[in-house]
């Protein structure tokens, strides 16, 4: 691969930021796949532009902090505090998310909370342009500019009007629904042509590949080759990458000392009882109502388990500024305090359930001694929570039960028991299967899905993307047969 300079862009930096005065802030790296495959990416200059994160209105504050993220390769985009709320409260998290999830666009208090509707995409495309100039302004002859996910979806094609020569990647860390479904969203097709004006485009799985080519195709009337989508002889590269994760991360933690306490303080906790986990952002594609009313299923169906299984819920708050998260929340509860009055005793309760997140050892002792994964999305990009179970169960070799309209499906399929997460008795019957699953079994599921885990690693998929990129840049420069 070429040595050259490459923008990395995404709603957020990897580094989440303080301000403790008028110029001193503190820094902390934020973890993610995304954070930990580009720290791996080789023989490239990276730098990384993202929303600031907070909202600096001075001039000194905006330099300072410019000067604190440029000692990290980093470089704010400064956004107030209303753009914010517009731009990802209210269009990327009220209109495109659910759009991409296959669910429809709320009709009334997203609207009422975040801004008119017109007010959210105005917000959007402010804060895409924001964006634009700042690369614009740090932009090299030669640089890769590689754009991630829906927050910027406008951005490819402000780029080029600007510059025809910059070099565009872009890569979509959700699902991509099927036509139908994104034809249901007002501005759509200007999406899509700003997203067809990158060079390549990565989705994670074949199935993504197909629904957006055929959107392209069904909505803008663009021919679609085995390589992508043609329009007026520029071809846009569509092709699959499946995220992974460092695995050996994760590998690595299970095996100190402070993970090896923890996982021996949460065994006296949980008193012997097998552990059931389940770790997500408290979100709407989640399942969790799901996961919640299967359990409470299980447990109806299944006397002899009550007092010897607890189902662990760790509900990592996020975006909680939206109303649909927040009565989601309110909605979750209800169901815990439910299944807990009804099954529960004076000294243990069969749902433990948390609205916060975890540190990164105690994630990994979690992970570690939990008997059993159980997720449930509605819909997900890829899933890595079944990654990084798997990579972390060393001992245990316990059993992944997993939604079957998640990505992570495509690639953990084979040892994992899939599920379909509005299957309420299924789910239930799998969670029976899987407590009582024989060692031989449960070994062989995980040894499977060990190996891929540790093969498509987070690395792997940054350099192939990468790969890609430049192959597509370079069959471009080919000139044209007549
Ligand atoms: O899965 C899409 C995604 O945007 C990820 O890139 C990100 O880690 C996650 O959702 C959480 O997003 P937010 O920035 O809204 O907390």
């Amino acid at each position: 691969m070429d040595s050259c300079r490459l923008l990395v862009v995404s709603n957020r930096l990897p580094t989440s930021i303080t301000r403790n005065g008028e110029q001193s802030w503190s820094t902390k790296i934020s973890g993610g796949g995304l954070v930990s495959a580009l720290l791996g990416v080789k023989n490239e200059e990276t730098k990384w532009i993202g929303w600031a994160g907070l909202e600096v209105k001075d001039e000194i504050g905006q330099k300072s902090l410019t000067n604190v993220l440029a000692e990290k390769r980093c470089i704010p985009v400064f956004l107030d505090n209303d753009t914010t709320d517009k731009y990802y409260n209210g269009y990327c998290n009220c209109i495109i998310w659910p759009i991409l999830h296959y669910l429809g666009i709320p009709q009334d208090d997203c609207f009422a909370k975040n801004g008119t509707y017109k007010a959210q995409y105005d917000a959007y495309k402010k804060a895409n342009k924001a964006f634009a100039d700042v690369i614009m302004e740090h932009y090299r002859e030669g640089d890769i500019i590689w754009i991630h996910d829906y927050h910027l979806m406008l951005l490819p094609k402000y780029l080029k009007d600007h510059n025809s020569n910059m070099k565009i990647g872009f890569f979509l860390h959700t699902t991509f629904p099927p036509s139908e479904i994104w034809r249901t969203l007002p501005e759509g097709p200007e999406l899509l042509r700003s997203l067809l004006a990158s060079d390549m485009i990565g989705l994670h799985t074949y199935d993504l590949v197909r629904h957006f080519v055929s959107t392209c195709s069904n909505i803008l009337g663009l021919e679609s080759t085995p390589k992508g989508i043609m329009d007026q002889g520029k071809l846009t590269r569509i092709s699959a990458f499946p995220i992974g994760i460092d695995a050996d991360n994760f590998i690595n933690t299970v095996q100190t000392s402070e993970v090896k306490m923890e996982m021996k303080r949460l065994k006296e906790k949980f008193g012997g009882r097998k552990i059931i986990l389940g770790v997500e952002r408290l979100d709407t594609i989640k399942g969790i109502p799901h996961k919640i009313l299967a359990f409470e299923r299980f447990l109806e169906e299944n006397p002899e388990w009550r007092n010897k299984v607890v189902l662990v819920e760790i509900g990592v708050p996020s975006r909680s500024d939206v109303p649909e998260y927040q009565k989601l929340k309110i909605q979750i509860h209800e169901l815990v305090s439910r299944v807990n009055g009804r099954f529960g005793t004076f000294h243990q309760v069969p749902i433990h359930h948390l609205d916060q997140s975890v540190n990164f050892p105690t994630l990994c002792a979690l992970y570690a001694v939990s008997d059993v994964a159980l997720i449930t999305s509605l819909r997900d990009g890829m899933n890595l929570v079944s990654y990084e179970y798997v990579a972390s169960q060393t001992t245990n070799k316990g059993v992944l039960i997993l939604s079957e309209v998640a990505g992570a499906a495509q690639c953990l399929g084979a040892g994992a028991i899939l599920v379909n997460p509005w299957n309420t008795p299924d789910i239930a019957a799998s969670i029976s299967r899987a407590l009582t699953m024989p060692a031989k079994e449960r070994e062989k599921r995980h040894q499977h899905n060990l190996a891929y885990v540790k093969s498509y690693t987070a690395q792997e998929w940054a350099n192939d993307n990468l790969r890609c990129i430049h192959e597509t840049i370079a069959e471009a420069q080919i000139p044209k047969q007549l």
